[in-house]
This record gives structure tokens, sequence and C-alpha cells, in this order.
């Protein structure tokens, strides 16, 4: 301003100077923002690759133990026995699809771990919708979890990748690895979730391990759990003792000499559903490092609590071999049977959502003698 008087300008040009002056001033207000984005570096491709997961670099497939066929008996087993011993040293398989850093991220008190087939969409639905569904019992947090592998056609496949994809994007709730989702493919499902957790969910208190076709009572769960310590060992389901390999070719569980020469199986619960506590998911977790995998999942749970010291113990409210009704005169479907349980096997789909409905009507009665422990 000092220049300007001693040049004595006109009126006009002061404007003219003061005008600019402003119009520039306010165009560098505006201007930093767009600039600092063009100064920036450009891009690099791990940069605009965010936030898609990293890319692991392409794992060489599992192959088969063929030493294994050497055996005299090999030849004579079942396609399902031959396919478990070539591949039962696999044990690391690419995660298709996992769930969101969230699931875990505030305390989970009751992680619901369910093993589902990938073709089994309408189970899944359901258990969303139903005693799955996550939410806070007595301020205590559930979260829900499936456990799923891959279907045997490239064709299958392929469709029921998409369907888990979609459903992993929409629920966030499924955990999907690429190995063959087979009966006997199940320790190996259960194996891969214990060491999915240790990193990404060990702080849950306790696990619901179970199948989608089950009926949990899951606000009864939270009670029966709220009176236990999640720090000390917890392992409770259908308790099963004194039982061994079945060796009757015709059998769903049938495993030869070939697998397993030991004529007992240590006592184990019935893999349906059972609770664990975070120490007992720990100990499991420990033990499945050191044993072969063993073809069926609840009996190698078994095994893994055995080489801890550790026991199962039964619960009378869970009931994996279903509920028979105590009179005549009373359905075996009434709500008051299953009112007090914390978990029945075998639920139809809609027997499912008619059960959880009637549980929750406020109204719902029961009459002492109907309560079956
Ligand atoms: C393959 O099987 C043989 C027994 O038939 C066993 O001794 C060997 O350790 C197995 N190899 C692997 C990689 O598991
Ligand atoms: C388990 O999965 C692996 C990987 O897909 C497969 O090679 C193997 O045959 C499966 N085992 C059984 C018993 O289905
Ligand atoms: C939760 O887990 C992390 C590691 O996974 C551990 O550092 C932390 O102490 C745990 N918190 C509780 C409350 O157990
Ligand atoms: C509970 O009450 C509702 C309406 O208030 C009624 O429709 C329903 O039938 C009742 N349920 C039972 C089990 O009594």
């Amino acid at each position: 301003m000092r220049c300007l008087r001693h040049l004595r300008p006109n009126a006009t040009l002061i404007l003219a100077i003061v005008a600019f002056t402003l119009l520039l001033l306010f165009s560098l207000q505006l201007s930093p923002p767009t600039r600092k984005v063009q100064e920036q570096p450009p891009a690099t491709p791990e940069a605009l690759a965010w936030p898609t997961p990293p890319t692991h670099p392409a794992r060489a497939p599992c192959q088969a133990n063929t030493s294994m066929a050497n055996h005299p008996d090999f030849a004579k087993q079942p396609k399902n026995v031959q396919d478990f011993l070539l591949y039962k040293h696999c044990r690391d398989f690419p995660l298709l699809q996992d769930v969101p850093p969230s699931k875990c991220a505030q305390p989970v008190f009751l992680l619901l771990v369910i093993k589902s087939s990938p073709t089994n969409y309408g189970r899944r639905e359901l258990l969303r919708r139903t005693w799955g569904r996550e939410r806070k019992v007595r301020g205590l947090q559930l979260r829900l979890l499936f456990l799923v592998g891959t279907a045997s056609s490239p064709h299958q496949a392929r469709k029921v990748n998409r369907l888990l994809q979609l459903e992993a994007q929409t629920h966030g709730d499924i955990l999907q690895w690429d190995f063959h989702d087979s009966f006997f493919n199940l320790t190996l499902k259960q194996v891969l979730f214990l060491q999915w957790q240790e990193t990404r969910c060990a702080n849950a208190s306790f696990v619901l391990n179970g199948d989608d076709d089950v009926f949990a009572h899951t606000d009864n769960m939270v009670s029966y759990l709220q009176d236990h310590d999640p720090g000390r060992h917890l392992f409770v389901g259908q308790l099963i003792q004194n039982v061994g390999p079945i060796r009757a070719l015709w059998s769903k569980y049938y495993v030869p000499k070939v697998v397993t020469q030991n004529e007992r199986y240590p006592p184990y619960c019935a893999g349906g559903g059972f609770l664990l506590s975070r120490f007992t998911a720990a100990a499991v977790r420990r033990a499945a490092l050191v044993l072969d995998l063993f073809p069926i999942d609840d009996v190698f749970l078994g095994m893994c609590l055995e080489l801890e010291g550790l026991k199962p113990t039964s619960h009378s409210g869970i009931r994996t071999s279903g509920v028979r009704a105590p009179s005549q005169h009373l359905s075996s479907f009434d709500p008051c049977f299953y009112r007090d349980l914390l978990l029945v096997h075998r639920f139809l789909p809609y027997e499912m959502l008619l059960m959880w409905d009637a549980l929750n009507q406020p109204n719902l009665t029961c009459s002492k003698q109907t309560r079956i422990y």
C-alpha cells in the first residue's frame, strides 16, 4: 500500500489491483488440494491393489503320498479310505473366503463354529435367522462362522465358490478353504479352523463346534457358560465311551486296520455339537499339531484331549441323537422339551424356524412335568 501511495495511482487502478489480489488469494486458497493430489508420486501397483487381500504366490498342490499304496491292504479299500491315506499328510490349503477383522475385534463370548457343506446354503440362511444370529445375549457377544471346503467336480466347484463368495460379501461369516469337502476331510476342516483361530480369534471365551443340522439353544448356552472360566478346561457334549473302530465295510464310519490297529477310541463327544473353552481350544490345537490326522473328526478331538491329559464330559442338555417325547400324549416337537436343552440334533429346516419362534414367544408356559432333565 505504501508504494501505491508514492505512485499516486487513480482509484480505478487501485480497485483493479485489489480485485486482482483478492482473486489471486481466493484461487490460492482453493487450489492447494488439487495441486497436492497432482504432486503425489504416481501410485504404485501395491497401492492401487489395496484393499483387495494380498495375493499369495500360487502354492503347489500337496502331492499324494504314493508309498501308501504299497500297503498290501490298500487296493481293497473304498475310495474315501484310499483318498484319506494318500492325502492325510496335507494340512496346508489356501483360504478362499475369510471373515472381516471386525469378527473378533470386540471380545467374543461365544463363537459359533458350524461345519457346513458348500451346497447347504438353505441351512446356513436359516441358522443366520434363528439361533445363530449374531447378537448380544445378556450383554455377551455371539459370533457366527461357517467352515466350508470345495465341491469335488470342477463345474460344481465354480458354482458353489461363487455362491460362497456372495455369502461372504453379504454376511461375512464364511471361512472356505480349497480342499475337497468330504466326510473323511472333516478332521482337516477342524484342524484348519483351529489354526485360523490361533491368530484371528484366540480371544473367544468359548466355542460351540457343531453341524448345520442341529438346533442350539444359544441363550441357554450363554447362561450355562457364564458360570465357567474360559481359562480352565471345558469340553462338554454328548459323551461317547467304550467304543472302537467299526470294521464293517458298509458303515459310514468304517475305519480299516490300515488306518488304525487300535481297537478302542478314547472318550469323545459326538461331533453334532459340543462346547469348549479358550483353554481347551489351545490344548487341542497343540495336540493336533503332533498327532496324525484321523478320518473321524470327533474321535480325533478325543485323541487330542487324551494326549493333553484332559477329559471330555457329558451334558444332559446336549442330545446329538435326538430327543424322544417323555409321554405318548405329548409331541416330541413340543417347545417345552427344548426350553431347557442346549443342543439337539437333527432338525428339519422348517422345524428349526418354528422352534426358534416358539421358544421366543414371551408367553410360552410349560408345566413342570414336561421338563426332561
Ligand atoms: C508316506 O507314507 C509312508 C508310509 O507308507 C510314511 O512312512 C511317510 O512318512 C509318508 N510321507 C509323508 C510325506 O507323509
Ligand atoms: C481331502 O482333500 C484333499 C484336497 O482337496 C483331497 O486331495 C483328498 O482326496 C480329500 N480326502 C478325502 C478323504 O476326501
Ligand atoms: C487377545 O489376543 C491377543 C493376541 O491375539 C492378546 O495379546 C491379548 O492379550 C488377548 N486379550 C485377552 C483379553 O485375552
Ligand atoms: C402368545 O401370544 C400370542 C398373542 O399375544 C398368541 O398369538 C400366541 O398363540 C401365544 N402363544 C402361545 C404359545 O400361547
